[in-house]
């Protein structure tokens, strides 16, 4: 499959006479894909149900007539002023119990009804119009951007209790699950439960965690409405952009009911805004971004792209849905990239399995809230430095033979579930599960691995020759079944299959893992005062789970207690490895798994296909690897 290019439009922002050139502009450059609309329901619908779809039309047939490709987004992510007059009691509350305000973006609940209604009504009414005109759909924008998927709104609270209803079928069973005879928690009535905010001192994990899950059901259904909706109307397959380092919603669920995932990804921003990264490795990456944050979610989203088919992982269809093109307006700074990364992030995503990479804007808006965010164009017109680089891409596009479809012998499960659980109940400040996760990750593509990401309810782990699967809240019996059938070696741990599903310790204590004799007695949340040296090299920092039984132990700790047990297929792993521990069993268990690895230097990076090894250099100076040099933002690709 050949790769694309796109852009994000506003033609909104622009006036009339721009568009033309605009449009002409993009297709030389080499873009294929534009999107628009996500923003403009003002603009189309001026009040209730008085319509302006003139501009609209006409954009789309100049955008067209230039021969470009175009997604239209629905634009439920920006309800007018005038529907809040409509359902003045649709915003989203944020866990002070405060409604939050118009005059930004992202303002409703996902419990409305009414507001859930104008969405279907929006988007069949897009859909009846465009439904054969458009190429591709995008879904609202960025589900949970700006903290809105959790709300504690009067409409969540009514929604939840029916939740519960459902789910628990009676107060008593609910009860019983949370364990509410603690602390007289005991309800007599589904409406009489609240929403776990407020409380005076922790809420109950359990009712905590129910909330989170509720909580991504109404993501679910809200974005399901609207694909529903456009079916009815359109082939054209639909999109939604999810975002970088998110937990609070299941994306692999909400996946199910889209034809390809997307994602938005600004690695300087979230360099900057979301990554737990030291001081040092932040300014070694202040314009290059995290080498291996892309190449996460990358993995994470082309395994989304894969739910609703039920496909292979490698065939999962995903996008770049928007690309920093160069410093953004959001993250606490904000700095300029180095020359060449531009290029090196699409690349990156093409390396990854992307179908397309769409930059985040076509020209810089001079008003409003980001106007300092850049475009591949200035304000005045002009080409921004990003310009010359997507074109650049553009051409070697054109250039390359193709590169084949993604290809990985290890796996890492990453379940959405347990980060409800562990950011419920983390037991010690430093106990992140998305963090816990993403040192693995880190781990394993230090070591020059290709890795696919992988929900925890797969009815088959089979084609792996190595699984790591820290943190799983539960394991039941299909689980572990799957996995010991699957032939790879799995590692298990910490702090996996401790609990039961509703959050409550497992009694016989966990992780029982098929013939593995090992118990988890009690667990220590480590302050960064109290690592725990191994005996083979490096250390359990954070966590530290205390075992007995005769499992054989396989790590242990320089004061010689169980670190690591295990037998058979499954180990367990009983604290959280410091990155020199890692990366020495991740060596270990690959050399036994028969899968070679390489120490690459901080910065360097590879990712195979069926066809061919990339390398990327995200380091800010050249490196020099097995002979080769390689420069500051260089991509290097060759034939496998
Ligand atoms: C994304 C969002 C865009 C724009 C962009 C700025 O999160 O989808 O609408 O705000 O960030 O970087």
């Amino acid at each position: 499959m050949k790769r694309a290019l796109g852009v994000c439009y506003y033609p909104e922002h622009w006036p009339r006479e721009m568009w033309e050139a605009d449009a002409a502009e993009m297709a030389a450059a080499g873009l294929t894909w534009v999107r628009i609309g996500e923003f403009a329901w003002s603009r189309i619908e001026t009040a209730p149900d008085v319509f302006d779809w003139g501009w609209l039309d006409d954009a789309v047939d100049v955008l067209k007539g230039a021969g470009l490709k175009v997604i239209m987004g629905t634009p439920t992510a920006t309800p007018p002023r005038w529907m809040l007059t409509k359902h003045p009691d649709m915003l989203a509350y944020d866990a002070e119990g405060r409604p939050r305000g118009f005059g930004s973006r992202r303002h409703y609940c996902f419990s409305h009804d009414g507001y859930r209604e104008e969405g279907r009504r929006i988007a069949e009414l897009f859909a009846e119009r465009y439904g054969d005109k458009v190429n591709a759909w995008q879904t609202d924008n960025e589900y949970e951007c700006h903290d809105t998927a959790i709300s504690y709104s009067p409409a969540a609270k009514v929604a939840f209790q029916e939740w519960c209803a459902q789910r628990y079928q009676s107060p008593d069973a609910l009860n019983r699950a949370w364990g509410n005879v603690f602390w007289s928690m005991d309800y007599a009535d589904f409406d009489d439960i609240d929403l776990p905010n407020l409380t005076v001192t922790d809420p109950n994990p359990a009712h905590v965690l129910a909330f989170r899950r509720f909580s991504s059901d109404q993501v679910v259904r809200f974005n399901r409405v609207q694909c529903d909706a456009i079916r009815r109307h359109s082939e054209a397959p639909i999109i939604h952009n999810f975002m970088g380092r998110i937990t609070a919603f299941d994306h692999y669920d909400v996946s199910a009911d889209l034809d390809v995932t997307s994602w938005d990804s600004y690695p300087l921003g979230f360099l900057m805004d979301r990554n737990d990264a030291p001081e040092d490795f932040k300014t070694a990456f202040a314009r290059q971004g995290d080498p291996d944050f892309q190449a996460f979610h990358h993995d994470l989203y082309r395994t989304c792209g894969a739910v609703r088919e039920d496909a292979a992982i490698k065939d999962g269809r995903w996008w770049v849905m928007e690309q920093q093109p160069g410093p953004v307006n959001w993250a606490p700074w904000n700095p300029a990239p180095l020359p060449g990364m531009v290029r090196l992030w699409a690349w990156e995503a093409f390396a990854h399995g992307a179908e397309a990479v769409l930059y985040f804007r076509w020209r810089q808006a001079p008003f409003a809230q980001e106007q300092q965010h850049a475009g591949l164009k200035r304000p005045d017109n002009a080409p921004a430095p990003g310009m010359d680089e997507a074109k650049a891409v553009a051409r070697e596009i054109e250039a390359l033979p193709e590169v084949g479809t993604a290809r990985s012998d290890v796996a890492l499960i990453f379940d959405y579930d347990s980060a409800y659980a562990w950011e419920a109940q983390p037991q010690g400040r430093d106990f992140d599960y998305f963090h816990l996760a993403y040192e693995t990750y880190r781990a394993l593509r230090a070591a020059g691995l290709s890795i696919d990401i992988l929900p925890a309810d797969r009815q088959e782990y089979s084609g792996y020759k190595m699984i790591f699967a820290p943190g799983l809240l539960s394991l039941d019996d299909a689980r572990l079944k799957a996995l010991s059938g699957s032939g790879a070696m799995v590692i298990m741990g910490p702090r996996a299959g401790l609990k039961t599903d509703e959050l409550s310790i497992n009694v016989p204590l966990g992780p029982s893992l098929p013939g593995v004799d090992a118990a988890v007695t009690h667990t220590e949340s480590l302050p960064p005062s109290h690592p725990m040296p191994l005996a083979d090299g490096g250390a359990i920092w954070k966590w530290f789970e205390h075992l007995e039984g005769g499992a054989e132990v396989l790590e242990a700790t320089a004061a010689g207690l169980p670190a690591m047990v295990g037998s058979g297929p499954f180990s367990y792993l009983a604290g959280w490895l410091e990155p020199d521990a890692l990366a020495r069993l991740v060596a270990k268990y690959a050399a036994a798994a028969g899968l070679e690895t390489l120490v690459l230097p901080e910065g360097l990076r590879v990712r195979d296909t069926d066809t061919h090894r990339f390398w990327f250099n995200y380091a800010p100076v050249a490196l020099e690897f097995e002979g080769r040099v390689f420069e500051p933002g260089a991509v290097l690709w060759e034939a496998l």
